[in-house]
């Protein structure tokens, strides 16, 4: 998930300035706002006088708990209400935080602090009671075109529904090829192309309108099939998009098409799980590594998962597994045996392997892989209650 919070932080310490420089280069903190003054909290209680409030306030004291509190009081009486106060301090004392946190700071941080207790303290401190679920946005590209990712997406947002009983959107970005509806048996009345061509429109009012169901929890967007000629949706689109779903459903389940541009890239970024599924052969290793290099060098350590697909058709002359695993350093998640009848059959009848075939060994492995990408009930959570920062002052600001 990509946050885009507004983050101001007031260091006193070299070693808190450093951590926060991490911040950023943190995936999920990419889209985050972070500017950092340095001067501690007397320099925040000065700053937020004539500025507008972030959503997430860091300071830094040195100072003992009485000299904590008269700062918190002072940043207090000009901090917008609603905005989450995290201290950094040098008290190792159980009875001061206590007191903090039931003043409604967020998070009492000991120092010194490294990047990930920031992130982490950033991100217990956002999820509000109020704050909308998010569902778990899975992604599925073909190392190379025609390997069986579309059939790969399509039955696996059918099989975490199955499982989960829960709301799954599939959303088919192949805009003028996409097979997500037609695979399902259902009739797109308007292509997903159509949602994407101005950014500011897309809400879920929209987004309801492009729907197709397929069940009470399986909705899809997706396409007719057309040729005609369209703009290349922005980067932005697609990402409100995805976003706008995410607070829908569950499981999103995106079919990204075998191109390379912005917005292909920008959505496997924003992915929580990306599925790069090819077959046996050498321009599918080489393509699947180069997709596993750019992965690593974006998302660090969150590897994609490899599914081969359509394995032994060529048989002997065919890459193993093994050489796959040697070349990528991930075992295959899912190994998809060719199978030109059973996926013609299904095709041709509008089914997924869990309606057309469901006592064939490949419905359970389509199941057990769907709960390696996180098929169990409650996916999407709401946090528990935090006290508002200082309430007990009630001030509002200065105007
Ligand atoms: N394991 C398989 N064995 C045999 N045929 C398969 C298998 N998986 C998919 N197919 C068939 O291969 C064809 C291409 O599949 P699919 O459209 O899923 O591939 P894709 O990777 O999405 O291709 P594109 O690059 O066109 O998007 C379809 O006719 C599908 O039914
Ligand atoms: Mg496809």
């Amino acid at each position: 998930m990509l946050y885009r919070f507004s983050i101001e932080a007031f260091p006193l310490s070299k070693e808190t300035e450093e951590s926060l420089a991490g911040l950023t280069s943190h995936r999920e903190f990419s889209r985050c706002k972070v500017a950092v003054h340095v001067g501690g909290l007397p320099r925040a209680a000065k700053h937020y006088v004539d500025n507008p409030s972030p959503q997430v306030i860091l300071v830094e004291d040195e100072g003992g708990p009485e000299e904590i509190q008269k700062g918190l009081e002072s940043l207090a009486e000009v901090v917008e209400p609603g905005r989450k106060v995290i201290v950094i301090g040098g008290i190792n004392d159980v009875q001061a935080y206590r007191r903090l946190i039931s003043q409604g700071v967020s998070e009492y941080l000991v120092a010194p602090v490294s990047t990930e207790d920031i992130a982490a303290a950033i991100v217990g401190c956002m999820k509000d009671p109020g704050s909308t679920p998010r569902g778990r946005v899975i992604s599925f590209i073909g190392a190379r075109g025609g390997v069986g990712s579309s059939t790969l997406a399509a039955n696996m947002a059918w099989t975490l529904v199955d499982l989960t009983q829960e709301p799954v959107i599939g959303i088919d970005l192949d805009l003028n090829f996409g097979t997500m509806a037609l695979s399902l048996n259902l009739d797109p009345k308007q292509s997903v192309s159509e949602a994407l061509t101005d950014s500011d429109r897309i809400d879920t009012v929209l987004v309801e309108r492009f729907m197709v169901e397929h069940g009470p929890n399986l909705s899809v967007l997706s396409t007719t099939g057309s040729l005609k000629e369209l703009t290349p949706p922005s980067p932005d689109a697609v990402e409100r998009l995805i976003d706008i779903c995410r607070t829908m459903a569950t499981f999103v389940v995106i079919d990204i098409p075998h191109r390379w541009n912005t917005w292909v890239s920008n959505t496997l970024l924003q992915s929580d799980e990306v599925i790069v599924v090819a077959s046996p052969d050498l321009a599918n290793l080489r393509d699947a590594k180069q997709l596993f290099e750019w992965h690593k060098s974006r998302r660090g350590t969150a590897t994609p998962k490899l599914v081969l697909s359509k394995a032994d058709a060529a048989k002997r002359n065919q890459l193993s597994a093994k050489d796959f695993q040697d070349t990528l350093g991930v075992a295959p998640s899912l190994n998809i045996g060719f199978d030109a009848t059973l996926f013609a059959q299904l095709a041709n009848n509008g089914q997924m392997v869990g309606e057309g075939a469901r006592n064939h060994k490949l419905n359970e492995q389509f199941r057990q892989f769907a709960f390696q990408l996180g098929a169990r009930k409650g996916v999407a959570t709401r946090a528990g209650k935090t006290p508002k920062f200082m309430s007990w002052l009630k001030r509002p600001k200065a105007s």
